[in-house]
């Protein structure tokens, strides 16, 4: 598929089909992760491969735990109605962990978030790669990670960057709309006109 089309048809998909991800279609997907850009080339990302449901149903319950402490602390409305059970019929999540210790030299001048970034930057190479094999994912973080640390045996040095469910969607997804971005020029508030 043509790159500009890519961008504008991948969509995060919240309802998928149980035809399994292939190994192939696997290692696709991480070496696409694998070529985004990081700080001083320190690659911080891992790979979490998972497809045991128990482990998929953890991942749900997690997704529980932190809509109740939404509800409870009286977050948004539609947060009630808000279901993460593809999660759990999702062929596939890859759990994308990183070291915040990998960040580049940022931390000395006050950008202490590098190594999230270049882990976010691989994830959106994922995911472009999966809609381009015909997949579509999701980029979920709705879980506490402390939560779903020990589920995945994670190590104290390592952080989640996000759980990426994948597999083929069960129906077609409508773009959600984008905005028109603020862009000024030269600086912030000045309208290009
Ligand atoms: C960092 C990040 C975290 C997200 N977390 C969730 C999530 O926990 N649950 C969910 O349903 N969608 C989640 N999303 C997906 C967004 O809702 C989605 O990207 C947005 O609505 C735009 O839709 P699109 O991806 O189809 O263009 C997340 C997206 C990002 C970038």
């Amino acid at each position: 598929m043509e790159f500009s089309q890519l961008l504008t048809t991948r969509r995060s998909c919240r309802s998928f089909d149980s035809t399994p991800v292939t190994e192939d279609q696997i290692a696709a997907i991480l070496q696409a992760g694998c070529w985004a850009p990081s700080p001083l080339n320190l690659q911080p990302w891992e790979f979490i491969v998972v497809t045991d449901p128990r482990t998929k149903t953890q991942v749900r319950d997690a997704a529980e735990m932190a809509k109740n402490e939404v509800i409870a602390a009286d977050g948004p409305g539609w947060v009630k109605k808000y279901s993460a059970d593809f999660v759990q019929d999702a062929p596939l999540l890859l759990v994308v962990v990183f070291n915040p210790g990998k960040g580049g030299l940022g931390a000395f001048f006050g950008q202490p978030h590098g190594a999230l970034q270049a882990a976010s930057a691989c994830i959106q190479n994922m995911m472009l790669k999966a809609s381009e094999l015909g997949l579509e994912s999701l980029w979920f973080t709705f879980f506490r990670p402390d939560e779903l640390a020990p589920v995945f045996n994670i190590p104290e040095n390592l952080e989640i960057a996000g759980v990426i469910a994948l597999g083929k969607p069960a129906e077609e997804v409508k773009a959600p709309p984008r905005r028109t971005p603020a862009v000024y020029g030269e600086r912030y508030g000045v309208l290009n006109e």
